[in-house]
């Protein structure tokens, strides 16, 4: 409880070193999107026809954690990097609270070296909007109001301290949050609001490849106190460190055990709808700004032991095919990292990937 406590604590202020300033901020959003009327459609609606689509049209505030450089270059003034959590996490995965959290928070390490940062909590998750009904919480709802967000940084200044609309926003995912990004790379195409796309643990995905969804049973009977008036959409992975292990790598020594400990009480809930969805990165995208897809070696989900991450130009050449239109897409397959590839001793590998990637897309 008094982890939970903490946890809460932090995700109210986040307290870095001198050079960073951090403010917790809400962005109301207008989701106008076509939702499968079957949360189950593993494409999320994108290959159905009119009369298995139902229309949403709502408002939800959106959740976030903003931080700057105390001292900011002018060059990178117009610069925001969007970061999106993955199935179970919440905004805090970007600067997760534990003894050692500036190893592992890649808002610090980013604003160390110039970049703004916007991690937000998805529609339904944290302390962002959470629908009474679970059905209204998927990919395209989620994905809508992530460009909502993404097009009001970047129309208004909207945030604390910030005088001037962003010129950029490069958006950063984990996992099915990288799945947002994508979907709402094939629903806007061209009129995406994002300069440039950073894909984390997110290699396209065959159906099989999904862990079954018994490992996520409705969070209300998982945790009673924390979730028991949610429909039962809402999901979490049961209590065990057992079950979140497998965002690590296999080798027990490549990461803290406590932070493992940590993630199992922190986790967060998802749902049916967004569970079953991260198949829609097979399908085609006509966005054209740049892509960067960085996967673990050691991603237990996606990589070991299916031999795709050994080849990078094998599988930089499938990664490129839905996405035809792209200025470029490179992958990198980030050594030693597991599936949540910033809360392990890799983390400031891909970290700095990330600020390359930013930098580049951003041409900084
Ligand atoms: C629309 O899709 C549903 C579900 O896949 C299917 O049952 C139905 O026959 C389709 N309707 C038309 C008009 O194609
Ligand atoms: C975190 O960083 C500190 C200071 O650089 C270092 O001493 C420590 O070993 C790091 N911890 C991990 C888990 O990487
Ligand atoms: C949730 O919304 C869906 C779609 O509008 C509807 O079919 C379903 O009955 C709703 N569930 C509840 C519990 O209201
Ligand atoms: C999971 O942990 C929470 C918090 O400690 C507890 O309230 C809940 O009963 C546990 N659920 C199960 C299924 O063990
Ligand atoms: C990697 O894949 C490419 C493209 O499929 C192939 O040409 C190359 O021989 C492969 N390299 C190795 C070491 O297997």
């Amino acid at each position: 409880m008094l982890l939970f406590a903490l946890s809460l604590l932090f995700h109210l202020y986040v307290a870095y070193g001198a050079s960073c300033r951090c403010s917790s901020v809400t962005i109301p959003v207008h989701v106008d999107a076509l939702l499968p009327k079957d949360p189950m459609d593993m494409y999320g609606g994108l290959t159905s026809n009119a009369s298995s689509l139902r229309h949403l049209d709502a408002t939800y505030n959106v959740y976030g954690v903003f931080c700057q450089p105390v001292t900011l270059s002018l060059k990178n003034a117009g610069v925001i990097q969007l970061l999106v959590h993955g199935f179970t996490y919440n905004s805090q995965y970007w600067s997760p609270p534990v003894e050692e959290f500036r190893n592992y928070s890649y808002a610090a390490h980013s604003c160390d070296r110039g970049l703004s940062s916007l991690a937000i909590d998805w529609v339904g998750v944290g302390l962002s909007s959470r629908p009474a009904n679970s059905s209204d919480v998927q990919f395209a709802s989620c994905a809508a109001a992530v460009s909502q967000v993404a097009r009001r940084l970047k129309t208004a200044s909207i945030l604390p301290g910030v005088l001037l609309p962003f010129t950029k926003v490069i958006g950063i995912g984990h996992s099915a949050g990288s799945g947002l990004l994508t979907f709402g790379a094939i629903t806007d195409g061209a009129k995406s609001p994002f300069d440039g796309l950073i894909l984390t643990g997110y290699p396209i995905i065959e159906p099989g490849e999904l862990p079954p969804i018994s490992l996520a049973p409705p969070a209300r009977d998982v945790d009673p106190l924390r979730w028991g008036d949610l429909d039962p959409g809402y999901i979490t992975t049961i209590n065990s460190t057992s079950t979140r292990a497998v965002f690590y790598p296999p080798d027990p020594a490549s990461f803290s055990p406590r932070m493992l400990i940590f993630d199992d009480f922190t986790k967060d809930v998802g749902t049916v709808g967004t569970f079953y969805q991260i198949f829609t990165n097979s399908l085609t995208s006509q966005y054209t700004g740049p892509v960067a897809k960085v996967i673990g070696s050691e991603d237990q989900i996606f990589c070991v032991g299916t031999g795709r991450c050994a080849n990078v130009t094998a599988l930089t050449a499938a990664e490129r095919v839905p996405w035809p239109a792209v200025e470029s897409l490179e992958v990198v397959v980030a050594q030693g990292s597991g599936h949540s590839m910033n809360l392990d001793f890799f983390a400031n590998g891909p970290f700095n990937t990330f600020v390359h990637f930013v930098n580049q897309f951003a041409r900084l």
